[in-house]
């Protein structure tokens, strides 16, 4: 992971906030009744009135502008006419290239009145999410992050995704390093200060296994937990600075 040069960090942060803008917005529409066909279209139009580009659309041939996971769908859900009900789990995942800089975020929203199950898991989702982020500092490692993903994850009593992560980003989707939910402190590579990277975990309710699919025309799979338990997933690129981190997905 090559370090940003310092005109292309305010670059970064354009895009970050366009994502973020553009997942806020997608947001309101997380209720009953709309399909996530819908949320698509209010996706695409958004990120093109930017004079962005949905980063999805096209991507090894994903068929969509942005994915939308619902209950056991892990992540990569693709949008389809299925309207959304009551007590669904919707993970809407946004990544935008504005000037050629991705910003990639992803949040659970909840439709209607979830269980109290879903909420939780949820809530765990978030802070294990806010548990990886805080260990960025210059020359940290991808295990220090996994390792207290896992740990808070662990003590929650859920469990976390090991075959999916997050990634580094810049003027690409996904480089170098690999950003696992799981690992030992000091382990994986170190992190390079002025670069990206994402942090976003997967958190299943059960330690079932995960249920690979294929999309038509598409090197992209999807993933449902395989006893169709919930899984729920937040995400934020993130640049380490010289001292420690700075989201770069804020509104
Ligand atoms: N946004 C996803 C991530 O966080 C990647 C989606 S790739 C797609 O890495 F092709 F499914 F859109
Ligand atoms: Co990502
Ligand atoms: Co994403």
């Amino acid at each position: 992971m090559n370090p940003l040069k310092p005109d292309e960090i305010p670059k970064m942060r354009a895009a970050g906030k366009l994502a973020a803008r553009t997942l806020e917005h997608a947001g309101k529409w997380a209720r009953a009744g709309v399909t996530t066909n819908e949320i698509n279209q209010i996706v695409h139009d958004f990120t093109l009135s930017a004079g962005a580009i949905p980063a999805p659309l096209g991507y090894h041939g994903f068929p969509k502008s942005v994915c939308t996971s619902v209950n056991s769908l892990i992540c990569h859900g693709v949008p389809d006419d299925t309207p959304l009900k009551d007590g669904d789990i919707i993970n809407i995942d946004v990544t935008c290239i504005l000037d050629g800089y991705f910003g990639d975020t992803s949040r659970t929203f909840f439709v209607g009145n979830v269980s109290d199950k879903a909420r939780d898991l949820t809530d765990v989702a978030e802070k294990a999410m806010w548990k990886g982020i805080e260990e960025i500092r210059p020359f940290a490692t991808t295990g220090d992050i996994g390792f207290a993903i896992n740990k808070f994850v662990t003590k929650r009593g859920y469990h976390v995704v090991r075959e999916i992560g997050g990634h580094g980003i810049g003027t690409t989707f996904h480089g170098d390093p690999w950003i696992p939910s799981f690992g030992k402190k000091g382990r994986g590579p170190k992190l390079t200060p002025w670069s990206c990277i994402t942090v976003e975990p997967m958190v299943n309710e059960t330690d079932a296994a995960i249920d690979e699919f294929d999309i038509p025309g598409s090197e992209i799979k999807y993933y449902h937990t395989m006893d169709r338990t919930l899984s729920a997933q937040f995400e934020h690129t993130v640049l380490i600075t010289n001292a420690g981190f700075e989201i770069m997905t804020q509104v």
